[in-house]
């Protein structure tokens, strides 16, 4: 009573950093107005992988038809937008280039404030679409580029308590698919074939003890000597065994050190984020784990654990709320570091 009605927020979310190009319009932080994701796999299939100059070449002739078709989406123009939040990066420096490019020119005309987001940030954030985040939370970050867990203590503060030291889990999903002669990307296919098998070769875990790191490339490199072996002796593998024995070998890793890391620092949710987190059996084998302690488990829906943009206008909504803004002079970072973003004097 008295009171005077609060506005909605509305952030516009763009992300170029890879294969997709994504543009989305998220309210007060959390409800999804609109997510549109141009894919382009179908042009990168043929080459095993991503190609550079053609992602970028996609980005430009996509971004602004899936521009307006989210403004279209959402119901709403440019003028009842609140900021325009993008992916500074990391990712290939081109792909990025078009979305910052992109979100400084609409942010320019419409003179909106301009929000940078970092890509894992927005990952993790996509789990704020489907609950609400209680602090202090680890976030295990699984996707094509990164594996790390992540400590936060509050909205918007990243601490890397562990990551990949060489492959990350995306990655070596992929690379073994090539092996097993499967499409890029290759994560879903091996978890698909993973359920037809039985994990009945022994592969290598790499639990680096006493650290919350990872290491992928000798499992990938024992997957790829299995293979060569067995042609070798003019043996058959089954290919189902291998993918699911591959599988067992990412998981059991991924599981342990997330249930130590959330047994060490007494955190009260677990956030999945990224490209992995799509994974049925990576899936399965956190909700088994963490079933019986006292910690909320979050995993996104599959369209949100992919690259997209709804997550990069949900944490957008956050680090907007901190204050923190871009100028024109904003520029694609490759390899930007997420803690960077961890700023107390503005939170
Ligand atoms: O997060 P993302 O969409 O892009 C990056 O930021 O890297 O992650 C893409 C990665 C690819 O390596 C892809 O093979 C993997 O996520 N992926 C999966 C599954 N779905 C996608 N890996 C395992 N199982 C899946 N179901
Ligand atoms: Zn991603």
């Amino acid at each position: 009573m008295g009171e005077l009605m609060k506005k909605d927020q509305l952030i516009l979310g763009i992300e170029t950093s890879c294969d997709e190009t994504a543009v989305a319009v998220i309210k007060n932080g959390r409800e999804i107005a609109a997510n549109v994701v141009a894919s382009q796999i179908e042009s990168h299939k043929r080459f095993g992988g991503v190609v550079p100059e053609i992602a970028s070449r996609h980005h430009v002739e996509q971004i602004t038809i899936v521009l307006d078709e989210a403004l279209k989406q959402a119901d709403v123009s440019m003028a009842d937008i609140d900021a325009v939040a993008v992916t500074e990066g990391p990712g290939l420096v081109g792909a990025l280039l078009i979305g910052v490019n992109a979100a400084k020119a609409v942010a320019f005309a419409h003179q909106k404030p301009l929000v940078p987001v970092h890509h894992i940030a927005g990952h993790i954030y996509a789990n704020r679409l489907v609950a609400e985040l209680k602090f202090p939370l680890i976030a295990l970050v699984v996707s094509g580029g990164h594996t790390e867990l992540v400590y936060m203590k509050e909205h918007g503060h990243f601490e890397v308590i562990g990551e990949t030291r060489d492959d990350a889990a995306g990655e070596a999903y992929d690379k073994v698919a090539r092996v097993l002669n499967m499409p890029y990307p290759g994560g879903p296919h091996i978890d698909r074939l993973a359920h037809e098998g039985s994990p009945t070769i022994d592969l290598p875990r790499a639990w680096l003890d006493g650290s919350y790191d990872f290491s992928f490339s000798g499992l990938k490199s024992a997957v790829i000597n299995t293979v060569h072996n067995a042609e070798q002796r003019g043996e058959t593998i089954a290919p189902e065994d291998l993918a699911a024995s591959f599988q067992a070998s990412v998981i059991d890793v991924l599981v342990k050190k997330t249930v130590d890391a959330v047994e060490e620092y007494g955190v009260k949710q677990v956030l999945v984020a990224g490209g992995v987190a799509a994974n049925k059996g990576l899936r399965n084998a956190l909700e088994e784990a963490f079933s019986s302690l006292e910690v909320e488990l979050v995993i996104p829906p599959l369209s949100l654990c992919t690259d997209n943009a709804a997550m990069i206008g949900a944490a957008g909504s956050v680090m907007f709320d901190k204050g923190i803004r871009a100028d024109l002079s904003l520029n694609a970072i490759p390899g930007l570091d997420i803690e960077l973003f961890n700023n107390d004097d503005l939170s």
